[in-house]
């Protein structure tokens, strides 16, 4: 990606768990491609975080969101500088990629590049898209909702960098790909898509507190892990489709089908953050087990011979095929559950009734729309072409 070799497309994203060298190092160690530092700014910029600064939204037992009010780095750029020197030092093969932030100040970016590339690290990437604390200041998502302040930005970058630079962009924005296209403009070498979406996780009814709660207040934060998948592969998909730039897919990754989803509509590599929070670096192991079976079942010598696969399928509404459909049903797998019952008499067009037991499409009903697919646990209703 970006003319730089990577020993696989797994990449922990920009956060928590690249904090520091022994984190990044603790990651490189368990099988990590790469790494992108938690987010570096200038010297003498104040970062004070509050507690907590993190809380989830779960559906059972499994984590399905996480909000986070967690601001950029807390330690200082003479840190980073010796952390990412010995970190190219001990792991001279894999890649460490330099977040990057600043205001809308040509002297202050090029300032805190030129810092973090001549400490050694392989490529940047700037922060244009933190959504919560850095924008009240006019940085983060503050510059990257604006599609002038993205070209300027990166071009005052490209005036002095000379590793490759990615954008990483917020998904808090109407039209991402006129940002994707600004980047372009002001010569980003690629992009990492997406940051956290800014939302709120709930209220707790008994104290009627939000649930992330700092002694009683809250902020809106970005919300990560699963919940946003689809809005970031609709993102990469959309900067694939308005770009020519090779793109880090972010968001809700946590295995190797989720990456490959982002592959297939157009990322190059893939970067994961909250999934490493949860269950740790060590997922690494059966991301990389499961893509590289994946692509010998399937013939594929290369990451890059899948990259962006699934792109040709994604049309305007107006091209969709308008052929008819109506739901089918594989009796001898249904286990009598009434799903499709119930949702298509509440929530469709009651073409379903029980017949001998055995749920029964009225065909004269049946529009098509697909809500008993949807609901069915053992996957035995299918849409035929009539
Ligand atoms: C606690 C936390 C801190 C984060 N800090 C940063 C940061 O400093 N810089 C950055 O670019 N992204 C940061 N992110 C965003 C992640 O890099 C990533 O874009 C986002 O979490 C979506 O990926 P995920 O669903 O795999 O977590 C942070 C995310 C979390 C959860």
């Amino acid at each position: 990606m970006c003319g730089v070799d990577f020993p696989n497309p797994f990449l922990l994203a920009s956060g928590p768990p690249t904090a520091n060298a022994e984190l990044i190092s603790k990651g490189f160690e368990r099988g990590w491609g790469g790494a992108v530092t938690k987010t570096i700014v200038g010297r003498g910029v104040k970062i004070e975080n509050v507690s907590p600064r993190l809380a989830v939204l779960k559906c059972g037992s499994k984590v399905v969101a996480m909000q986070n009010i967690e601001l950029v780095t807390t330690r200082t750029l003479d840190e980073w500088i010796k952390d990412i020197r010995s970190l190219k030092n001990t792991w001279p093969d894999r890649v460490l990629i330099g977040s990057v932030m600043a205001t809308y100040d040509e002297k202050e970016w090029q300032s805190v590049v030129d810092e973090v590339q001549s400490a050694g690290v392989d490529m940047l990437e700037l922060n244009l898209s933190c959504p919560h604390g850095m924008p009240e200041r006019g940085a983060g998502a503050a510059i990257g909702q604006n599609p002038e302040m993205v070209r300027d930005v990166v071009s005052w970058v490209k005036d002095v960098a000379y590793v490759p630079v990615l954008a990483k962009l917020t998904p808090n924005v109407t039209d991402i790909s006129a940002i994707a296209r600004a980047a372009e403009e002001g010569g980003a070498d690629g992009i990492s898509a997406i940051n956290t979406v800014l939302g709120f996780v709930g209220i707790d009814l008994d104290g009627m507190n939000p649930i992330l709660n700092v002694s009683g207040k809250t902020s809106f934060g970005g919300i990560s892990r699963m919940a946003i998948k689809p809005i970031g592969l609709r993102c990469v998909a959309e900067i694939a489709k308005a770009t020519n730039l090779p793109i880090s897919g972010i968001g809700g990754i946590s295995s190797w089908r989720d990456a490959l989803e982002y592959m297939l509509l157009g990322a190059n590599t893939v970067q994961v953050c909250t999934a490493v929070m949860l269950r740790g670096f060590g997922i690494i192991g059966d991301m990389i087990h499961g893509l590289r079976k994946f692509m010998e079942e399937k013939g594929y010598g290369e990451v890059s011979e899948v990259v962006g696969l699934a792109l040709k399928s994604i049309v305007s509404f107006e091209e969709l095929p308008k052929e008819k459909k109506i739901a089918k049903i594989d009796t001898e797998n249904c286990s009598k559950c009434y799903s499709c019952v119930k949702s298509c008499s509440d929530g469709g067009f009651n073409a379903i009734t029980v017949t001998n037991g055995y749920p029964e499409v009225d065909a004269k009903k049946c529009d098509g729309c697909g809500l008993c697919v949807c609901v069915c646990p053992n996957g035995c209703i299918r849409l035929e072409v009539v």
